[in-house]
């Protein structure tokens, strides 16, 4: 791979195209053992459908615009990373059921619309704090998501293979058909995931706090139907759009989906609707940021503790060079303790900039800790602390706290510490089935939807 030219890191490569990111270093990268095996992967992808479409894209920046100005809400959730190993329909649609709950409870507490963004169909790359893991005096390469290696500690499954990105594709594709069939096929029918959470507010203690907000949404309805709207054939009440998105990390992959739209002449990452940067890999002048500046998906950027308000003011410059409503989501991800001493500084240098940003709370990675038992975690309570931080100085600053970043399960997991049904670290051993991140449950992820929703009224 090409990182020999490295060029001014304000300037966009000269001529931007599609593989100009490799006169960049790029961060994360496996070191693939065979180039040979990779080129031939990588003219395979060239060659295959692309999973979105250029108009999607923009619809979805569309979307955001409205985002940014305060008119809508953000919830993007899912894995930390996909599984080949747990790819199932019904895993599919536990997720998705999650997610559409979620997003009920946010809409009505918001009374705005909720974009709907998965962390799916395409989140198969990890990025590591360390290039290699050492078990017992023995080292071998990190895991870097099912898109390069698998988790087992073992030589031959850490080794790199670029035949993961062709599985990643094809697992990506009947994801997202599984995602379309269900969204537009009636399964996200509002009065149908409303009975789902009547069902979570009747059935357990955390949701019975829940009962007002849930009784009023019941009362909408039915004032609805009583005007005469026939709730199962409103289009707007029975179909969702549901976006996909991942970190745009294994940039081969992201470079051999990416195709020139007919019509307009833009350049598209066909692999999801939108991408971001990992807060490892957001260097002004490193690769990722070069291949995201030049394609017009939406894009995200992580900002974790070290983001100074000239970073982020030249990343702003970089990925969205022309103030475009919705075209850039800052995800922050500072920690419960530290959002009032970060977030200000960077909302007065993106304001004064004129970037109509959305900004979005990650409150899952800056709260990660390792158990006594030795399982990464955190605690539902630290993630609560850090929406209501991120809550908090929005409204003293007079910005929009535009949107949540989860990563969730549909699955009954016990990753997270805490929420009502009281996971403890002792519990941590019994579903732990995550392949990188912990990852709330169904029912704490309801729960945390339930207590963002008060935020949002508050
Ligand atoms: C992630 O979103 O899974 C991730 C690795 O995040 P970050 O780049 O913020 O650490
Ligand atoms: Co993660």
């Amino acid at each position: 791979m090409a990182t020999g030219d490295v060029l001014e890191p304000e300037q966009p490569a000269q001529g931007w195209h599609a593989a100009s990111w490799r006169q960049r270093p790029a961060g994360q990268q496996p070191l693939w053992p065979d180039d040979e095996a990779l080129k031939r992967v990588e003219a395979q992808l060239a060659g295959l459908p692309p999973m979105v479409f250029a108009g999607e894209a923009r619809r979805l920046t569309a979307s955001l615009a409205a985002v940014s100005s305060g008119k809508a809400f953000l919830l993007q959730a899912g894995d930390c990373a996909e599984s080949f190993g747990e790819f199932s329909a019904d895993s599919i649609r536990d997720k998705l059921k999650v997610i559409l709950q979620m997003a009920v409870a946010l809409t009505y507490a918001a009374g705005v619309p909720v974009v709907k963004v998965g962390r799916i169909a395409g989140q198969f790359a990890k990025p590591r704090s360390s290039d290699t893991e050492e078990i017992g005096g023995v080292r071998l390469d990190a895991f870097r998501g099912h898109m390069v290696n698998d988790e087992a500690f073992d030589p031959e499954a850490r080794r790199p293979d670029p035949e993961r990105l062709i599985t990643a594709y094809h697992q990506s594709v009947s994801t997202l058909n599984l995602l379309r069939a269900f969204t537009k096929g009636g399964f996200a029918d509002l009065s149908q995931v409303h009975a789902w959470n009547q069902e979570f507010v009747l059935s357990s203690s955390e949701g019975r706090r829940y009962e007002t907000v849930a009784g009023e949404i019941d009362r909408a309805l039915r004032f609805m139907a009583a005007c005469g709207i026939d709730l199962g054939a409103e289009d707007g009440l029975h179909q969702v759009d549901f976006w996909t998105s991942h970190e745009a990390l294994i940039l081969p992959y992201e470079e051999a989906l990416t195709r020139q739209d007919s019509l307009t002449g833009d350049w598209v990452d066909c692999s999801a609707h939108m991408l971001w940067v990992g807060e490892r890999t957001r260097q002004l002048d490193g690769a990722h940021v070069e291949f995201l500046s030049g394609v017009i998906n939406p894009l995200g950027a992580k900002l974790g503790p070290s983001a100074t308000p000239d970073d982020v003011v030249a990343l702003c410059a970089r990925l969205d060079p022309d103030r475009t409503p919705g075209r850039l989501t800052l995800i922050t991800r500072f920690g419960a303790g530290r959002v009032e001493e970060l977030l200000p500084p960077l909302l007065d240098a993106v304001r004064a900039e004129g970037h109509p940003v959305v900004w979005q709370c990650d409150p899952m990675h800056g709260n990660t800790f390792t158990s006594d038992g030795g399982r990464k975690t955190r605690r539902f309570d630290d993630i609560l602390a850090e929406l209501r931080s991120f809550f908090a100085v929005h409204r003293g600053a007079g910005t929009w706290p535009g949107g949540v970043h989860v990563e969730l399960t549909g699955d009954n997991v016990t990753e997270c510490l805490g929420g009502a049904e009281e996971i403890f670290e002792d519990d941590l051993d019994q579903r732990y089935t995550t392949t990188c991140d912990p990852r709330l449950n169904a029912r704490q992820s309801l729960d945390l939807a339930f207590r963002i929703a008060e935020l949002l009224r508050a």
